[in-house]
């Protein structure tokens, strides 16, 4: 696949798991080798395709966590093991892990945004000492919309946890939004020795860069991860423009500093 990058390639689908109702985890045969944070364009021929992102990797698949919206993951929703995805990717810039070697690292997410930054997140569990420590903040809008529970179980033990649910109650879980947990993380601690993630929906992420500059972080040491409408993946079409920026190309993943002229 790497060989040509823009051509889909038939690809098997290992298993099927039901995260929630609409959130549904694909393990696709493939040798690909995506960084953390890249995204493959997933299609259907005669149907359409839709650029999503790796949320798991392991020896001869990957794992894509899909939310049923429209025409073509719909029908991904209707595929099953031993049926075939077209792949073609991987696409884009991810998660300058480089950046983040030996620090603090403090991941934020937003419901289905803790997809993206999953397969770093068990990299980090798995191979301790890549990062000093991780503080994760995981915020989903009711107990239905919890996605990988028995991931976020082991992490607790491994990471500084907080998750949390919108307005419900569950016992283990917080109440409220993210932001409210976001000055509980103690960078006044850190040294100036960490970076901070954070994947979510528009809104989410352009009120926790907030809030997290307003608690002391450096804008300079921030990271979000965008979902923008795409075509062609690769620079060509225009379609994921904003201003002089190519999502395809130069994101998904962006510094703060940039990602905050892009939320609306
Ligand atoms: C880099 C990147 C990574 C992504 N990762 C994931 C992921 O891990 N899991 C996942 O479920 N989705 C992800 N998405 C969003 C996913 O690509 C869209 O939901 C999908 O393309 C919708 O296609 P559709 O044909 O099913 O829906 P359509 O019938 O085309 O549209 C249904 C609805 O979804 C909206 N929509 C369409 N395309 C996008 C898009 N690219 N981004 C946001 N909204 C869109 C439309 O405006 C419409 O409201 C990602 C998008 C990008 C750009
Ligand atoms: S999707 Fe075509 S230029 Fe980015």
């Amino acid at each position: 696949m790497a060989n040509n990058p823009v051509k889909p390639q038939p690809c098997r689908i290992l298993d099927v798991k039901k995260e929630s109702a609409h959130e549904w985890t694909f393990r696709v045969e493939t040798d690909a080798r995506p960084e953390h944070g890249q995204f493959m364009q997933l299609s259907i021929p005669k149907v359409g395709e839709a650029p999503i992102s790796v949320s798991a990797q392991g020896d001869g698949w990957l794992e894509f966590t899909i939310r049923s919206v429209g025409r073509v993951t719909n029908v991904i929703f209707e595929k099953t093991a031993g049926d075939t995805l077209f792949l073609r990717g991987p696409y884009g810039r991810g998660w300058p892990v480089e950046q983040f070697r030996g620090k603090h690292l403090v991941v934020i997410t937003g419901g289905t945004g803790l997809a993206p930054v999953r397969s770093l997140l068990r990299q980090c569990a798995q191979q301790p000492g890549l990062v000093r420590d991780v503080h994760l903040i995981c915020g989903f809008k009711n107990e239905e919309g919890i996605v990988f529970e028995s991931e976020l179980m082991e992490w607790k033990e491994k990471f500084r946890t907080i998750y949390a649910l919108d307005t419900d109650k569950k016992d283990g879980w917080r109440t409220g939004f993210v932001t409210e947990f976001v000055k509980e993380i103690p960078f006044a601690a850190f040294g100036g020795d960490y970076a901070a993630v954070v994947v979510g929906p528009p809104p989410m992420m352009k009120f926790t860069g907030l809030e997290l500059v307003k608690c002391g972080a450096d804008p300079a040491k921030l990271w979000m991860s965008f979902e923008r409408k795409m075509s062609c993946a690769v620079g060509k079409c225009g379609h994921c423009r904003i201003d002089e920026v190519y999502v395809c190309l130069d994101g998904p993943v962006f510094p703060y500093t940039v990602a905050r002229g892009l939320v609306d």
